[in-house]
């Protein structure tokens, strides 16, 4: 749900939505606009359909009601069968348009003024042909009451031609009045989608660059040599996630910048000390000091032996934990028999645990499983371990090797002496580089780096170091591995 509500706040998010949201206001607009096309052609329709032909018709109705009076006034007159020829034809005429009128006449008033229109031209057309006929006894008498009839026929004609002309008005009116409306409401709807858009692109773009111009300002900080503090950056998730691996990598950076600082600093004072010393016992060596005193002269050889002796130990241990943290290559892992390499340590090592005395027992237990790694990488870290133990454990001491399985994945090693222990106050730092406990008494020597050194080569196999230890009472470390399939 979280991430559902991240993606839409990011960028793509909100292109995608305020998109969308366009596209349904233009789609409900354009459905809009078609309705009303569709009224107002349907209102058209009907004027042309329906108005114009009444009207139309109305006239032609008059005009034929009109002459069918002329001719048959004519034809009473004078007998002449050629008038009585045309009031029939006008008659014919005028039954057609009326009855045309009658398939077109729609809505109520309009019928219903058809409808007497119908009433009173049957009553004009029997009537007149009644008379052309000379059913009639009376013509003069007939003649008034055919225009009596006629007039209020011409004017019912005139009201249903007048009702369908001021309807034929009202309905342009009306479609003139729903254009207007419909292009008013066209250039305000355009137009608050040309500034709501525009906002929203002014808007969305400001949340993207402002935030890339403030980490662009940063890029420049570190591209100058220098590192910002860690900031925050309130943008659209896939920029607050780039910040936040760029604090990360500055963080990296700072500890990188850090750690070389650091290392230089010890490198000097582990190189420096050792060359002192050797230069100061071959310069008195040199000027003659012990000519004559072959006891301190001899000792003076001796500071240098063991000296340069140290001076090999560290720059060896410098080489090597500067190869780990260069070399970030995985190793050549593969399945390796841990006892074995144990057992070769405990071999290489006797005549160091023998010098002291002290006794060491393997405990290493049977079918043990192989281990997946670099066999020589392993040994290498299991031997600072075992060479510590020998090295802060007095004579007669006594040191235990083990190694087993804890589960189904991991093995388990422990290297646990009965030596001088480690204070509380020391325990935590133990691991790091250049740390040497306050246990030393001045009289082991050491670079402080081998257990950095066991700690990068565990981890890096995936597994873990860690030691418990009281002053005075011994120390146990212990490293897991993961076991071979
Ligand atoms: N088995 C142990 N018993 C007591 N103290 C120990 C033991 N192992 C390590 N330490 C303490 O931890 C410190 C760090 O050990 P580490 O092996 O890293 O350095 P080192 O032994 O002093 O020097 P080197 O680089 O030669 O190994 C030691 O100086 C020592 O104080
Ligand atoms: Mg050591």
């Amino acid at each position: 749900m979280l991430n559902y509500a991240m993606k839409l706040t990011g960028i793509f998010g909100r292109l995608a939505l305020t998109n969308l949201i366009l596209l349904v206001l233009i789609s409900y607009f354009i459905i809009y606009v078609f309705h009303k096309t569709e009224q107002i052609h349907t209102i058209l329709h009907d004027v042309t359909s329906v108005n114009l032909p009444v009207i139309a018709d109305s006239d032609r109705l008059i005009s034929s009601i009109e002459r069918m009076n002329e001719f048959r006034l004519k034809y009473i007159v004078t007998g002449d069968e050629d008038f009585y020829e045309r009031f029939n034809g006008f008659m014919a005429e005028a039954e057609s348009v009326s009855q045309h009128l009658s398939e077109t006449v729609t809505g109520k008033s309009k019928t219903d003024i058809y409808d007497s229109v119908s009433e009173l031209y049957g009553a004009f057309s029997k009537m007149s042909t009644a008379q052309i006929k000379g059913e009639e006894h009376n013509n003069t008498e007939a003649d008034t009451e055919i225009e009596k009839i006629s007039a209020l026929l011409t004017d019912k004609i005139s009201e249903l031609k007048n009702t369908a002309d001021s309807e034929w008005q009202k309905k342009l009116e009306r479609s003139n009045q729903m254009v207007e409306k419909v292009l008013h409401r066209s250039v305000v709807f355009m137009t608050a989608c040309i500034i709501g858009a525009a906002a929203v692109a002014f808007f969305n773009t400001r949340n993207i660059a402002r935030p890339l111009q403030k980490l662009g300002e940063k890029t420049n900080e570190v591209a100058a040599g220098r590192f910002p503090e860690s900031f925050y950056l309130k943008a659209p998730y896939e920029i607050e996630r780039l910040a936040s691996d760029f604090n990360i990598m500055i963080r990296r950076l700072k500890e990188s910048r850090e750690q070389k600082e650091e290392f230089v600093s010890n490198v000097s004072h582990e190189l420096k000390t050792p060359l002192s010393s050797i230069k100061e016992a071959a310069q008195m060596l040199k000027e003659g000091v012990f000519d004559n005193d072959p006891e301190n002269s001899g000792r003076l050889l001796d500071i240098i032996n063991a000296e340069s002796e140290r001076l090999i130990t560290s720059v060896n241990g410098i080489i090597e934990i500067s190869r780990l943290d260069i070399n970030d290559a995985p190793y050549e892992m593969q399945a390796f028999d841990l006892g074995g390499v144990l057992k070769e340590i405990i071999k290489k090592t006797e005549p160091i645990a023998a010098a002291k005395k002290i006794k060491v027992v393997q405990d290493i237990a049977e079918e043990l499983p192989e281990a997946f790694g670099a066999a020589e990488m392993i040994s290498r870290a299991a031997e600072n371990l075992i060479s510590n133990a020998l090295k802060y454990t007095p004579e007669n001491g006594m040191i235990n090797i083990s190694a087993k399985k804890t589960d189904e994945r991991l093995l388990l090693v422990s290297v646990k002496d009965n030596g001088r222990g480690i204070s509380g106050e020391d325990l935590p730092h133990i691991f790091e580089r250049y740390r040497r406990g306050r246990n030393q008494h001045g009289d082991v020597k050491g670079t402080g780096l081998g257990l950095a050194i066991a700690r990068k080569i565990i981890s890096r196999h995936g597994g873990e170091i860690w030691a418990k230890s009281r002053q005075g009472e011994g120390s146990e470390f212990l490293f897991t591995l993961p076991r071979s399939f």
